[in-house]
């Protein structure tokens, strides 16, 4: 380190020039000025990679490189081409979160991390602006596909494994949106109302399991309030909750907020302002200078950016090489999209169909598929396989005479959207093409030609706006008849049909399910979705996917649909009340034992599977419970098995049971056993109790039941704690209004 300079800070004292060094970031801190220092809370454009989302800026006479941030999660989103440079820069498209939490494996996952924080790091960014993790508190949600589930634990440990394999390659992750952005509407400025139990147990749960677990780097906060504050404003959340509680030691960052007030946010120990304006840099100097901000606080902030700033690829000099192995990257996509898929429904077990079939092939959205959602979370890939490609490399006949149909209209939308380029611009990703309706005549001919009918659904939605209910959640007209004619067309002639949902959301089923003979729930499986489909319905992979999120009946069943706006669209759009507290998703079904069409945990397998007798015990740090799984069918598959916990009677009222654990076995061969162990701590098993203000684990007995779904419980075991266990919390967040 050479102190070769002096500087005048704007105060008028002479600061020494010092080289950020990994071992002497105090050293820098002192001999920065006031302006270096709001500049480096500010951020700036990512002028390194273009397409990147953001960056932190460069301060060159302290040896302070601009760190690059780019989105986010299915992949990394930078642009795929740059002026005057003959070299493409895309990345690759990986199934949507949604997905990858339906695998509830997280060594894939954490693969699927590795891969992608590999092309962080090759394309020359520092952070990547993922994973998402809010909760699916209502279906309408636009960004869901990004998010994993209704579930805390199953977000957290998801998220945890996802963090663990993007940093594994010395880059970072930004947990986003800290907290409770569930919806889209009036995201700027809508106040998420909530009890403290809820945002605890709920909202907060997986944020912390993945904090605690897997220490990210940085934590994005939202663009919302909770319970008044805006969160990036909330020294309860940031501080009191997040570090002090949780002992986060990495950076909090904005979402792309813009102006909002910087004194506040430093004072609550939100350290970058992103995307980063001029005007705010001036503000923090003016505050500091007014005496409105404490030059100490703004000092914590700085400080921690340059403990992070020490651990980037930027900092280290790193010589990327803008290569990815984008070939071996497309091989774990198409593995992990085939784990992640769903099979709600295979009457007669119609799938796997092998692959000497003549297939028709119904729906736009087969020759067009969905491999991601819209807004940050799409990613530049340089293509995308559809249902087509993925059928005719498995070796099917795929009926031309209907795919020529299709292929034209195709071309004709198309040349539509040329024609009139959407409003909403690129940002917003790949529209839907609208579905076309087929004549019934055409119909039956080729239920004469074919062996089987298949039918895509596709559906689209992403960040800045909420999906509807009518042809969104539920099925459009055109849709609805064209299930209904083929069904018909191909059950007269004896002929299965099979449909295919390309979506990152939940739908309605209820009404339609009985119609077709098997249902596979795709979601948007990223650019390998065509093949990941076709080996899962010609039996090449068994579906190992399970539900991360209850399908309802209809949205009105969902107790937060009383207080979401797209279902009520006069509540409030500055308030929204969760009035359901932590009844959300399957709590609140196991509990009321209100039907639903598909339940928390449910997806069907080409095999089956017995469980053993469990065996729960206490151990040093809590408990372990174990189970014994065998394959008892006639094909290789793998099983996931959810430890869901009910409390004993008499402490606080908890829902039915929840989910605390999970494992999911490896690819066992017909007749293969594997004994699963999960280790629980007592504080797993905890609720959050207002009136004292503390996690309690109720003394008594409990029951651990390990289920194939939260409806499918196989086994059961008790367990008897003779001692409560507490951890007592800090009284912060309360609603800021009668809920
Ligand atoms: C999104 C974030 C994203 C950021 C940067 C925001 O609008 O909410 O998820 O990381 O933009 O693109």
């Amino acid at each position: 380190m050479a102190a070769c300079a002096i500087v005048l800070g704007s105060a008028g004292t002479i600061k020494a020039q010092v080289t950020l060094q990994s071992n002497n970031v105090d050293e820098v801190l002192k001999a920065m000025t006031l302006e270096e220092k709001a500049m480096l809370v500010v951020g700036g454009p990512a002028q390194r990679v273009p397409g990147a989302a953001g960056a932190t800026r460069e301060i060159e006479r302290l040896g302070i490189p601009a760190s690059i941030l780019t989105d986010g999660p299915a992949g990394v989103r930078i642009n795929p081409k740059r002026e005057n440079d003959e070299n493409t820069y895309y990345c690759t498209g990986f199934p949507v979160g949604t997905a990858l939490a339906c695998t509830w494996n997280t060594a894939l996952v954490e693969d699927v991390g590795k891969c992608i924080g590999n092309e962080v790091l090759e394309y020359g960014c520092d952070v990547l602006l993922a994973p998402g993790m809010n909760i699916h508190r209502s279906p309408l949600c636009g960004r869901n596909f990004e998010y994993y589930s209704e579930d805390p634990l199953v977000t957290g440990k998801i998220a945890a494994a996802y963090v663990r394999g993007v940093q594994s390659q010395g880059v970072g992750t930004s947990v986003k949106h800290f907290a409770a952005n569930s919806q889209e509407t009036n995201r700027m400025n809508v106040n998420e109302l909530m009890s403290q139990r809820a945002l605890r147990e709920i909202y907060l749960k997986g944020f912390e399991i993945a904090v605690r677990d897997a220490a990210p780097w940085t934590v994005m906060s939202s663009y919302n309030r909770i319970n008044g504050p805006f969160t990036q404003e909330s020294r309860e959340l940031l501080t009191t909750i997040l570090r002090d509680e949780w002992g986060f030691d990495g950076i909090v960052m904005t979402d792309w907020t813009g102006l909002r007030n910087t004194a506040a946010q430093i004072q609550a120990g939100n350290d970058l302002m992103e995307p980063g304006e001029d005007a705010q840099i001036k503000d923090i100097i003016n505050k500091v200078q007014s005496g409105a901000l404490a030059e100490a606080d703004l000092d914590i902030c700085v400080k921690r950016i340059l403990q992070y700033i020490v651990k980037t690829p930027a900092f280290r000099g790193y010589k990327y090489s803008n290569t990815p192995d984008l070939k071996a990257h497309a091989e774990v996509t198409r593995r992990s999209a085939t784990e992640g898929m769903v099979l709600l429904k295979n009457e007669g077990a119609v799938l796997p169909m092998g692959n000497a079939k003549t297939v028709s092939v119904f729906g736009i959205t087969s020759y067009d598929f969905v491999a991601g959602g819209s807004g940050s979370g799409d990613v530049n890939k340089a293509y995308t396989i559809d249902l087509m490609q993925g059928l005719t490399e498995a070796g099917l006949k795929v009926n031309s005479k209907l795919a020529n149909v299709y292929q034209s209209y195709k071309a004709y939308q198309t040349s539509l959207t040329a024609a009139a380029p959407p409003r909403r611009g690129w940002f917003w990703g790949k529209a839907v093409l609208p579905e076309v309706a087929v004549s019934r005549p055409v119909i039956d001919v080729q239920a004469q030609e074919s062996d089987l009918a298949i039918i895509t659904l596709g559906r689209q939605a992403g960040e800045g706006t909420d999906r509807h209910e009518d042809g969104d959640f539920t099925l459009t007209e055109i849709e609805r008849q064209l299930i209904t004619d083929v069904c018909n067309a191909f059950h007269l002639a004896n002929k299965p049909v099979v449909v295919v949902l390309n979506m990152g959301n939940v739908m309605e089923t209820t009404s339609w399910k009985a119609m077709p003979d098997a249902i596979l729930l795709a979601w948007q499986p990223g650019q390998e979705g065509g093949y990941s489909v076709a080996d899962v319905l010609t039996g090449k992979a068994d579906p190992s996917g399970k539900l991360t999120m209850t399908w309802p009946n209809n949205l009105i069943d969902l107790p937060s649909s009383a207080n979401f706006p797209n279902v009520r669209p006069a509540a409030s759009r500055d308030v929204t009340k969760h009035a359901e507290g932590i009844d959300v998703g399957y709590r609140y079904f196991c509990t009321s034992k209100k039907p639903v069409s598909y339940p928390f945990g449910f997806g069907l397998s080409y095999t089956t599977f017995a469980y053993s007798k469990p065996v729960v015990k206490a151990t040093k740090e809590g408990l372990t419970a174990s189970i014994t799984i065998t394959n008892t069918g006639l094909r290789a598959g793998k099983e996931v098995v959810e430890l869901y916990v009910s409390a004993p009677a008499g402490g606080l009222v908890k829902p039915a049971c929840e989910l605390k654990a999970f494992a999911k076995t490896r690819e066992l061969q017909p007749k293969e056993s594997q004994t699963l162990t999960m280790n629980l701590s007592l504080y797993d098993l905890a609720s959050y109790n207002e009136s004292t203000q503390a996690w309690e684990t109720a003394s008594g007995k409990y029951t651990f039941s390990f289920g194939a779904s939260v409806e499918d419980i196989r086994a059961t075991a008790p367990y008897h704690l003779s001692k409560p266990y507490t951890v007592k919390c800090h009284d912060v967040m309360k609603p800021n209004m009668p809920l």
